[in-house]
């Protein structure tokens, strides 16, 4: 009788718990099933594929450098990505890019085996490419909220605004963990430390991917760059000459550090991504220690799928094959050979394929990796239900209803509220009323969703402007939303003109940079930023400062000038979140994801350092 009854409330406790883990969402104790796990479905398939077919798969071309539609069918392409400027022929629209997905994907379903593409696009801060996606902050000040939840949030409606074009593929997150400030790609990473990457890492990859990868709703992620990429040493990039317009002083080039430094701080997001059950990785175009790693055995082979246990495929990044020593030929071997799967060839798929099923045939590319490759590949996308019959791989309309919601930016909104880093706040300042009579804005960025955004959005390397996408709020329309009735907002790009007002805010910094040209070795503001400064402080009124960047910059004149300093990183189309905390309805909770230099002769500067003296430290960030 009492042992029933034990066992019944047994039962009842268990239940309970079950419900109550499927009500909150809890997705962190899900643990994802493993890629081999679907070898027994991938094997019979393997079993029946021409050497052909098997490269097709490997392969990965552009959109953009695509020579003729029936390639797809004729090279048996396992994958077709989008680079940063690879558009629709038609514009950048929802169903522009849905038509350019589904072209392709229907190509594919003719093929003999009618194995389904993997479509990959650089989806870093929300849909980025696409008209009128939510973008939200970019990771660097993801990395100032601290927030794992938040980030798998913000990473699960990424992944549905992807879905909702049909995409399966997303090339982030990128678990960088940056070094020195002047590379082009800072922004790009959570901050400095491995536990950054480690922990908001592991949070993007479970929001991306869902708790499983059938799930409709998720893509595939792809953990990047593959290792140190944010670690190379100032010098050793790709550069034809200081004076020339390929000057990059950072990007691509060689990370010098012993092989336990190297996994101390740039494997740890690996580690985190993996345990999350990351479908892809790409290796960096970067070297360690002078050697490529995506030509490293050592990285690829031994690290990554035999010690850390990596059961999913590695996709070399955009032509970075070509930087490796040699002819193509030899590059592919090489590449191939240390452990390479996918190879992202925009335009030169034609000439891969061909050049591969030689180097098998010649025996220089043994059959037994080819196999391996194609295994992995094909892993994935058994786990991701593309190979179920049943379903179809066209795009679901129906997600197409909540593209850029109000829902979606809601979650943007906040995440740039808990993104902003409150680095000066004098005489109390901030939170500022919202009903003066009177607020002057100033600043090239105050009315810019363009520099809001960065790099990385509708196009490449990003653009200024005001209207670069449908949906956004700008910082001077979030203002004006923000205020009173009675209290009148004005407005000069050069902040002339604030006399009378009672407070003034100007917002300046950097303009939109992506990789390679984002490389700087002059992170001061600008005479005109430092001008709108000026301006604004002449009319003898209290003035904010908030700073749009993608990375720490040289501040200390307008820090002296001005009576409040938020740092805003790159937040995005919800401009509103900024003015959420500064009117007051937040508190500000961002602590700093880097260092803040004190010149540009302290950079490199980081928490690591022996003697570590910035103007602000990493984890700082005043509140009220
Ligand atoms: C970048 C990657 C990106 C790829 C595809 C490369 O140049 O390094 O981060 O995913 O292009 O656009
Ligand atoms: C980028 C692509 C971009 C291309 C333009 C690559 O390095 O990753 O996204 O479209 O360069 O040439």
């Amino acid at each position: 009788m009492r042992t029933s009854a034990v066992f019944i409330l047994l039962v009842f406790v268990f239940l309970a718990c079950q419900i109550f883990s499927i009500t909150s969402g809890d997705t962190t104790s899900a643990k994802p099933k493993s890629f081999s796990s679907y070898d027994s479905q991938v094997e019979p398939l393997l079993a029946k594929m021409t050497l052909e077919e098997k490269i097709g798969q490997m392969t990965q071309a552009e959109h953009g450098g695509m020579k003729d539609i029936k390639d797809v069918e004729y090279y048996f392409l396992g994958s077709v990505l989008s680079g940063g400027n690879s558009d629709p022929e038609t514009g950048n629209s929802l169903s522009s890019w849905t038509e350019v997905y589904e072209r392709y994907q229907s190509r594919a379903l003719k093929t003999r085996l009618a194995i389904p593409l993997l479509y990959g696009i650089d989806a870093l801060h929300g849909n980025n490419n696409v008209l009128g996606a939510v973008i939200f902050p970019h990771n660097i000040g993801l990395g100032c909220t601290r927030n794992p939840q938040l980030v798998e949030k913000v990473s699960k409606i990424t992944a549905e605004e992807v879905r909702a074009t049909g995409i399966n593929w997303a090339f982030a997150p990128c678990v960088t963990v940056p070094q020195d400030d002047r590379w082009g790609r800072t922004y790009e990473g959570f901050g400095e430390t491995p536990e950054l990457a480690r922990t908001l890492g592991e949070a993007a990859v479970r929001g991306l991917q869902g708790d499983d990868l059938m799930n409709p709703l998720s893509v595939l992620a792809c953990a990047k760059h593959f290792a140190g990429d944010g670690g190379t040493i100032f010098g050793t990039g790709v550069s034809k000459g200081p004076n020339t317009s390929e000057h990059w002083p950072l990007d691509r080039g060689d990370v010098r550090l012993s092989e336990k430094e190297l996994r101390e701080l740039h494997l740890q997001g690996y580690v985190s991504a993996i345990k999350a059950g990351v479908g892809s990785i790409m290796p960096s175009y970067s070297s360690w220690n002078g050697v490529k790693c995506s030509g490293s055995k050592r990285l690829m082979t031994e690290i990554l799928k035999g010690e850390m246990g990596f059961e999913g495929f590695l996709i070399s990044d955009y032509n970075a094959l070509d930087e490796l020593p040699g002819d193509s030929k030899s590059q592919i071997a090489q590449s191939i050979n240390a452990g390479m799967d996918m190879v992202m060839v925009p335009e030169k798929y034609r000439e891969f394929y061909s050049n591969l099923k030689s180097l098998v045939n010649e025996g220089k590319v043994p059959m037994t990796r080819i196999d391996d490759a194609v295994k992995r590949i094909l892993r994935v996308k058994f786990a991701m239900g593309l190979m179920d019959k049943k379903r179809s791989l066209m795009a679901d309309r129906n997600l197409q209803k909540n593209f850029g919601s109000a829902e979606h930016r809601a979650v943007a909104r906040e995440s740039v509220r808990q993104s902003l880093v409150v680095l000066k706040n004098d005489k109390k300042l901030l939170p500022l009323s919202k009903k003066p009579a009177r607020i002057h804005m100033g600043g090239k960025s105050a009315d810019d969703l363009g520099n809001q955004c960065g790099g990385w959005t509708i196009s490449w390397q990003g653009q200024s402007g005001k209207d670069i996408t449908p949906g956004g709020t700008t910082i001077l329309q979030a203002v004006q939303n923000a205020v009173s009735k009675g209290t009148k907002v004005t407005f000069s790009k050069d902040g002339s003109g604030a006399n009378g007002a009672d407070v003034g805010i100007v917002v300046v910094g950097e303009t939109p940079y992506a990789e390679m040209f984002g490389d700087s070795t002059d992170l001061s503001l600008s005479k005109e930023d430092l001008a709108a400064i000026t301006n604004m402080k002449k009319a003898g009124i209290p003035v904010l400062v908030i700073l749009l960047s993608g990375r720490p910059m040289i501040i200390n004149e307008a820090l002296e000038q001005c009576d409040a300093f938020i740092a805003a990183w790159l937040p995005g189309t919800e401009g509103q979140g900024v003015a959420d905390v500064i009117f007051g309805d937040f508190k500000p909770t961002g602590k700093l994801s880097f260092s803040w230099p004190r010149s540009m002769s302290q950079i490199p500067v980081n928490i690591s350092d022996k003697s570590y003296n910035p103007l602000f430290k990493y984890g700082y960030g005043l509140t009220w």
